[in-house]
């Protein structure tokens, strides 16, 4: 069966011929982060603060590490200021280190949910947190 793959809204998604999405190769399709190996934070079990209801683009360098902010409180975002660290506000969530392959724009996750982190899966689109007053 034909498999197609669609941009919708800056998503990548693999519908078929009969139109069903099919959720492995959309996920297949989504960049990796070089690091989640390397780095815990990524398989943090909590989300944090929804920041905002769609995701973020930006052109990212493969000769960088960047830093997503998770808690969802950085004024620098969809990257970490360092906020999470103020004894106040007692987060407990760590910043998303992370390294891309090659120079190009992706789509990172502004509102903190994705299962894919640091970049959008589409998560954002769940009617809970599109349905947020902001
Ligand atoms: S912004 Fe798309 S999953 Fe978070």
């Amino acid at each position: 069966m034909a498999q197609l793959l669609h941009r919708i809204s800056g998503y990548l998604v693999y519908s078929s011929s009969s139109g069903k999405k099919d959720k492995n190769q959309a996920e297949s399709a989504l960049p990796k982060n070089l690091l989640e190996d390397f780095h815990s934070a990524s398989s943090q079990p909590e989300n944090g603060y929804i920041y905002d209801k769609k995701p973020f683009k930006m052109v990212l360098d493969p000769e960088k590490h960047y830093n997503w902010c998770l808690c969802g409180q950085s004024k620098s975002q969809p990257l970490c200021d360092g906020t999470h660290k103020a004894m106040g506000l007692k987060i407990k969530l760590r910043p998303v280190r992370f390294k891309v392959a090659e120079k190009k724009e992706y789509w990172l996750c502004n509102c903190k949910q994705t299962t894919h982190r640091p970049f959008c899966d589409g998560t954002h689109k769940r009617e809970d947190i599109q349905a947020l007053k902001r």
